[in-house]
């Protein structure tokens, strides 16, 4: 709809939600039509910014983050897993698949529209079958590591995109020794620290994506990762009084805080897998830790781990600190589209 001020001036034309706390997604300042050739046009040039990207599964469309809001458009391989996020952008839904189509010509289009989000629009939560069909499993490649996705009853869109580029990161800093990858999903961050460790310790509460996880070690040849179902929490627990350690630690738990009430029991939780976690490193070994609660902020991320380390007492020397790979774009004038951020951190003692 198009948008006007007080006076009556053109301010552009947005997404509207007639039930939502977020009535107008602005599509853009200007009055050009915005039909099926709008959506392709963005769709295509969404796509264009990364046509470098060496991976055969990653996100074309990070909604508001490519000037698209609600708008999530996921590739695996020749297939297509999309969310519309809001009353507004099923209003297009048409005019959206028309643009994937002419954009990405994909062998099949699948709508994950079950997320909670929806509900605040109004919306019914459901998985659609859009164009073609879209298999159960797909399998996906990232610099050399190869994984099932399992885009129709996996987490997210079939599996966490936004992960990949500090998944190659710590690849490529993993020891030879020992490695725990807690909150593995389908064993995302495992397949990349077993090409280089010894032995890998793979951990998830859900026996669905350690199945699956299985199903990726043998696709790569992998065959140092143990799987193991259980509470990482507990886990931790155990893993300290028996006083193992690793020389790669990977924590990627899921959001702790979902809302802005649930913060301080949220930082409770991530201090104490952080600290449990900093101990169970090897002198020279290395922590990779995030969080991908919006509302836990980079600042008071790092202030937590901070506050980790000193009640470990460990030093650890931060060696970067990185969000959501960059198919994920962040603007800086639309916080909410970054929400991931990660800490990679050595052991000196
Ligand atoms: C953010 S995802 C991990 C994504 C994964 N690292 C990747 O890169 O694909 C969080 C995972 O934690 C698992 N999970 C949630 N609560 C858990 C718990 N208490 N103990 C172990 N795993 C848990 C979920 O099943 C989910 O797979």
């Amino acid at each position: 709809m198009t948008v006007t001020d007080r006076r009556g001036r053109h301010l552009g034309q947005a997404l509207h939600s007639p039930k939502s706390e977020i009535r107008l997604r602005l599509l853009t300042a200007g009055r050009e039509p915005v039909d099926a050739a709008w959506w392709r046009d963005h769709i295509a040039a969404a796509a264009r910014r990364r046509a470098d990207i060496s991976a055969t599964a990653y996100r074309v469309v990070h909604g508001e983050g490519d000037g698209l809001p609600s708008l999530v458009v996921d590739r695996y391989g020749p297939y297509v897993v999309a969310q519309l996020l809001s009353a507004g952008l099923e209003q297009r839904r048409e005019d959206v698949l028309h643009g994937i189509d002419a954009a990405l010509a994909p062998e099949g289009i699948l709508l994950r529209n079950d997320t909670a989000v929806r509900r605040h629009e109004g919306l019914p939560l459901e998985i659609v079958p859009a164009r073609g069909t879209v298999p159960d499993s797909v399998a996906v490649e990232e610099s050399g590591v190869r994984y099932l996705a399992a885009p129709r009853t996996g987490q997210k869109t079939g599996a966490f995109l936004d992960q990949r580029e500090n998944r190659i990161l710590v690849g490529a800093h993993t020891g030879a020794g020992r490695a725990l990858d807690l909150f593995t999903y389908h064993g995302s961050f495992a397949l990349h620290l077993a090409r280089r460790a010894a032995e890998v310790v793979a951990v998830d509460s859900s026996g669905d994506a350690l199945a699956r996880g299985r199903e990726n070690a043998a696709l790569n040849g992998l065959t140092n990762i143990a799987w193991r179902e259980a509470n990482a929490f507990d886990l931790l627990r155990e893993l300290e009084r028996r006083r193992e350690t690793f020389d790669t630690v990977v924590l990627d738990p899921p959001a702790f805080a979902k809302s802005k009430e649930s913060v301080v029991r949220a930082l409770a939780g991530y201090k104490e897998i952080n600290l449990r976690a900093m101990r169970l490193i090897a002198p020279g070994g290395i922590l990779f830790t995030c969080s991908c609660s919006y509302h836990v902020g980079r600042g008071l991320f790092m202030d937590m781990l901070g506050d980790a380390a000193r009640d470990a007492r460990r030093r650890l020397e931060l060696l970067a600190i990185t969000g959501a790979g960059r198919d994920h774009p962040e603007l800086l004038s639309v916080p909410e589209t970054g929400y991931l951020k990660g800490a990679l951190l050595r052991a000196v003692d």
